[in-house]
């Protein structure tokens, strides 16, 4: 069995990536900017589990780079089993002061990325007619807006739709899934300032922010046969919000 997870270099991604590695699938590391953090994940991996890893750049905002990207596992691995959609920006800015460059480039990499690789690889799982796309998305997606990150949210709303669509093409094959985290210790929060992550934390019923493995294992339930009968379904993991 394998897995692909976009963005895995860092953060969440690093942390579904070891949490298949533990159990005996190969990865594919993807990576854009970080690839020392890559290189060493892919050691980390092999020499803890008796695995496979490749690893591979690739700006999921360039389809020419999905397409090598695809050709290069494809020719590795033969198929993949679980894609996992979690390569993300997020350009929080005030928002007068917001541009239709930073917009559209959220939205590239956020929601255009995503499509892309969910159609490429959901055409070529529904080939062998099996087959597991995971999203990450954000509570930002459904109900917790932020004026600062009004393409953030648009792009996470539109992976929402996103999975019911690719839901639907690839019944009943293909199992598509989205999970929207709340606030997570990442290097996505690292420059928020302490008074803003105190108030955000008194807004969570668990008064914490989650650690990212926290999340990887529910990423990684969702793609094994326990989860078998959860398909287009849109999964909140935010440690509960006060009302
Ligand atoms: N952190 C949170 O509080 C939070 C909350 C809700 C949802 N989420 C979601 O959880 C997921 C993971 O977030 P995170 O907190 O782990 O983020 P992060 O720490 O900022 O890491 C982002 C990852 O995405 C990769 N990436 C960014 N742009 C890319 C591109 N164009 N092509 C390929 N890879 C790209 C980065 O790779 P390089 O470093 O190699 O460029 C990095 O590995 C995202 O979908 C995010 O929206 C996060």
């Amino acid at each position: 069995m394998n897995v692909l997870v976009t963005g895995s270099s860092r953060g969440l991604g690093r942390s579904i990536i070891v949490e298949y590695a533990k159990n005996g699938y190969d990865v594919v590391i993807n990576y854009n900017n970080s690839k020392e953090e890559a290189l060493e994940l892919k050691k980390y991996v092999e020499s803890n589990y008796k695995i496979k890893a490749l690893v591979i750049k690739c700006d999921i905002s360039k389809e020419s780079e999905i397409d090598s990207m695809i050709e290069e596992i494809y020719k590795e691995f033969g198929h993949l089993d679980v894609l996992i959609n979690n390569a993300s920006i997020a350009l929080d800015q005030d928002f007068t002061l917001k541009t239709k460059e930073d917009f559209m480039k959220t939205i590239e990499v956020n929601l255009v990325g995503t499509y892309l690789l969910s159609k490429k690889i959901g055409l070529k799982m529904l080939e062998r007619k099996t087959g597991n796309i995971i999203n990450i998305s954000s509570n930002n997606g459904l109900d917790t807006p932020y004026p600062e990150s009004i393409d953030y949210d648009a792009s996470k709303a539109g992976v929402i739709s996103l999975t019911h669509n690719l839901a639907n093409y690839f019944a009943p094959y293909i199992r598509v899934n989205t999970i929207c985290p709340g606030w997570i210790n990442t290097d996505m929060n690292k420059d928020l300032e302490k008074d803003f992550i105190d108030k955000e934390t008194s807004k969570i019923l668990l008064n914490r922010f989650a650690e990212p493995e926290e999340i990887a294992n529910l990423a990684y339930f969702l793609g094994t046969d326990k989860a078998s009968y959860i398909n287009d379904s849109i999964i909140r993991i935010d440690g509960g919000v006060k009302r």
